[in-house]
Formats: structure tokens, C-alpha cells, sequence
């Protein structure tokens, strides 16, 4: 389907890519809820082409997925969870018929292979399902991870902040960003659990220039702004 990076093939996922799927996020993740076959094969059932893994073809070693579903975002509160936003993780929501976001509600790299561009090459087939949709714009809820270590010295929009201005190294979001993602907004009680994030995302946005409208673009956070030198 897909093939930008030397040795990794990003495909559609099939039934048979369950297993190690749900051994990655057990690998990717130190906190509950894990993928498992019920919600993996909902996926399937209701949106087979929003969902992505990546195959290292030397050795046929699955090495990341991405699940993504469409929503109508107007029925949803910019402060939803994780949970809203997937039905609970089964995509029930989808909605390919009103819906004009793709929403990314997971993207996970064995830790063993980060950093490599497999996360890059996952956002570049996510960002052609876009385009070949006719979507204009990609969201999603970006885990402030590594928020825990300043969580005694400032809040997580601060955070955010100094994220985006590259004076503090975000981990997930900087990944983020890099893919052209620009921060809408920041959600407590998000993901609650994750050690890491304390809970709180970085709402994100991508938009595709080929179909947005003016009013397809969210609202501009003057905090969550890059710096821009002469
Ligand atoms: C986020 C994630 C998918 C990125 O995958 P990846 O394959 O490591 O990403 P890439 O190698 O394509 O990284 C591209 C760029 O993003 C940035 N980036 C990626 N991980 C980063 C990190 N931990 N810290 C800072 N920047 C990072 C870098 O600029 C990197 O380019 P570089 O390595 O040339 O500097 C992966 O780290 C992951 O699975 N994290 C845990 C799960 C998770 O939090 N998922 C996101 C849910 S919102």
C-alpha cells in the first residue's frame, strides 16, 4: 500500500495482525486500557480503511499501528475524553456520512524501533486517507507526555507553551507537531491513567490545503503559537 521508508511497509490491517497488536500497546504503554480483539475487530467491521499497521519486511515484524475513525465534530465537546470521541474505543461513532474530521485515536512504535520515521511514515499514509477522502482537516488528542516531571511548576497549558516554542522537549507532541500538526487547545481528564500525560492532550489539528475552507480551521490559541524569528 505504502512504502516511504526503506524496509517498512505501512498496510491496511487485517484480523491476522491482532495478536501482535495487542502485545505492542501492552509494550507501548505501563497503563490500562490495552487494544484487545473486541474493539480491534470492531475497527475492522466498521471502517477497514482508517485502520494502519507497519510491517518491518525484513523480518514480517508488525512495528506500529495506527486507528483512526470520521466524526462530525460538531457533536462533540472540545473537552470530550478519549472515550467520547471512540465510543468507549469501538468506533461505533463513526460517521462517514456527516462527518468532515478524521479523528487519529491511536498511533503507537515499539519502543524497541522509535525514532526510526515509522511514526512518520504511519502520518504520511494517515495523511493520504485524508486526502483521498476529500476530508479537509485531521484531529486528534495529543498526550502531553512528560508533563509529570513539571507538573509541580506549571500547568499544562504553560507546558504546552514552551512545548511549542521548543523551549521544553514534549516527546509525543513534538512528534506531532513535526507531522504539521498546529495545538487547538489543551483537555484535562483526557486519558485518565497515563502516568506520563497526567491525563492531559494537546488538541491537534492538521488541515489538508486542498479542500479546507476558512471555517474548516479551528481556533487560533495565540499561546499554542510557534515563535516565529525575523
Ligand atoms: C509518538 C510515536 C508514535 C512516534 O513514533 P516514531 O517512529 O518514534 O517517530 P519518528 O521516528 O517518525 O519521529 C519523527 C520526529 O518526531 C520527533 N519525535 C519523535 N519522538 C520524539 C520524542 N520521544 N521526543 C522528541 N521528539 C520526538 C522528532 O523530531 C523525530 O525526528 P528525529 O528523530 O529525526 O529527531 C512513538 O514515540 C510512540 O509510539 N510513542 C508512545 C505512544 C504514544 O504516545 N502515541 C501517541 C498517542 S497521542
Amino acid at each position: 500500500m505504502n512504502e516511504p521508508l526503506s524496509g517498512i511497509l505501512v498496510r491496511n490491517t487485517t484480523p491476522s495482525d491482532f495478536p501482535a497488536i495487542m502485545q505492542l500497546s501492552k509494550a507501548v504503554y505501563s497503563f490500562p486500557p490495552y487494544w484487545t480483539e473486541r474493539l480491534l475487530a470492531s475497527h475492522l467491521t466498521i471502517f477497514p480503511e482508517g485502520q494502519l499497521v507497519a510491517i518491518d519486511t525484513y523480518s514480517d515484524e508488525l512495528v506500529g499501528m495506527a486507528a483512526s475513525l470520521i466524526i462530525r465534530w460538531d457533536d462533540y465537546d472540545l473537552n470530550g475524553s478519549w472515550k467520547d470521541f471512540t465510543d468507549g474505543g469501538m468506533f461505533t461513532n463513526h460517521d462517514p456520512i456527516h462527518g468532515r474530521t478524521l479523528y487519529g485515536a491511536e498511533v503507537m512504535v515499539s519502543p524497541a524501533v522509535q525514532r526510526r520515521g515509522i511514526g512518520s511514515a504511519i502520518y504520511a499514509a494517515r495523511r493520504q486517507l485524508v486526502e483521498r477522502l476529500g476530508l479537509p482537516r485531521l484531529r486528534a488528542g495529543a498526550r502531553l507526555r512528560g508533563y509529570y516531571r513539571y507538573a509541580d511548576r506549571m500547568t499544562p497549558e504553560e507546558y504546552t507553551t514552551k512545548v511549542v516554542r521548543g523551549e521544553i522537549k514534549g516527546m509525543t507532541l513534538n512528534f506531532q507537531l513535526k507531522q504539521g500538526f498546529r495545538v487547538l487547545a489543551v483537555v484535562s481528564d483526557y486519558l485518565p491513567g497515563d502516568p506520563e500525560s497526567l491525563g492531559h492532550i494537546a488538541v491537534i489539528e492538521w488541515i489538508n490545503e486542498q479542500v479546507a475552507t476558512p471555517a474548516d480551521y479551528g481556533p487560533r490559541d495565540p499561546r499554542f503559537q510557534p515563535l516565529t524569528g525575523c
